[in-house]
């Protein structure tokens, strides 16, 4: 699996949006730094939370057993399979929320942002 991950919190600092068809392209060329911006490559199915870490990365979490939603990210591009979910409201999901502790690639590729917790209604979410 490839997975591309960015900061979220990296998007005001830079005036980016969500929305921006060009977010990973334009983080790519922004020369952040290697917690912020990067690739995260294995081909074991683990879940995403796992990956980080084992890249040497410490993304955000808490309860690892999806009820705290504090590592929420958000899938841009690709697949996750979360096998279950007892905090994200059916809204959330929609919108590509999931849990990273839970959920492994589903897609050769993702695209996702981590540390989304200021999002809009994560927020009441977190444990
Ligand atoms: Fe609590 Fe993932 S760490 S839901």
């Amino acid at each position: 699996y490839r997975v591309e991950y960015l900061n979220y919190e990296t998007l005001s600092d830079h005036g980016w949006d969500l929305g921006d068809d060009d977010l990973f392209e334009k983080a790519a060329d922004a020369d952040l730094s290697p917690e912020d911006y990067g690739v995260l490559s294995f081909t074991d199915d683990r879940n995403l939370l796992a990956a980080a870490e084992k890249s040497g990365y410490a993304w955000p979490f808490a309860c690892r057993g999806g009820a705290c939603a504090n590592c929420a990210i958000a899938v841009v591009e690709g697949e996750v399979e979360m096998p279950s979910n007892h905090i994200l409201s059916q809204e959330m999901v929609d919108r590509g929320l999931r849990l990273s502790c839970i959920s492994v690639p589903k897609t050769e590729e993702l695209k996702i942002l981590y540390n989304v917790k200021s999002l809009p209604g994560l927020d009441e979410l977190r444990l």
